[in-house]
């Protein structure tokens, strides 16, 4: 595995995002709603870094199951509880892959007709970044293809408890 984003760095990057995030957020108080699993070391560096009156919650969806290729479909397991009509919504994803998952929640959550919906993730491949600028509001790091590990990120459910996030080479 050769390391990508060290605990410093990854402190440094969500700074960053809680910074931009706190200034268009003032005297909102917005619903952070994390993308689980893999946003919840993430969401819980964000909402303290932000240290404003926000509210969270999560939605659960699966994409991958234990593999590393998508199966191309989004499955709901846990939807969101809080009541988000009129409220600002901050979907918080911890990478952006193919793309398919957030385009999936973004339907999913205007469905309930949010005052506004915006989307902060920590990482997304460059390849999605360059296509789709708009996909994502609030970015931590565009990273190249390569499977990524760590800081709330699995693979087959192991490494989400490591500090950093890593690449796992090919064998
Ligand atoms: C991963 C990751 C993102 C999503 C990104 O979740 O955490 O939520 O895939 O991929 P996409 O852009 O190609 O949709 P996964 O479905 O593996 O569930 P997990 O968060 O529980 O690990």
């Amino acid at each position: 595995m050769k390391r990508i984003l060290s605990r410093r760095q990854l402190q440094y990057t969500v700074g960053g995002l809680a910074d931009h995030i706190r200034a268009d957020y003032a005297g909102k108080r917005p619903v952070l709603i994390g993308i689980l699993k893999g946003s919840f070391i993430f969401l819980a560096d964000l909402a303290r870094e932000l240290n404003m009156p926000l509210e969270i919650d999560f939605v659960t969806v699966s994409s991958y199951g234990q593999g590393q290729v998508s199966k191309g479909e989004v499955t709901l397991i846990q939807d969101v509880t809080a009541d988000i009509r009129d409220r600002h919504v901050l979907l918080v994803e911890d990478i952006v892959d193919s793309g398919l998952t957030l385009a999936w929640l973004r339907r999913h959550i205007l469905g309930r007709s949010p005052a506004s919906l915006a989307v902060c993730a920590l990482l997304a491949r460059e390849s999605i970044v360059t296509a789709r600028p708009d996909v994502v509001d609030y970015l931590g790091r565009a990273i190249p293809d390569g499977f990524v590990v760590g800081y709330g990120i699995d693979y087959g459910e192991d490494y989400r408890y490591l500090p950093d996030i890593w690449v796992l080479e090919e064998e």
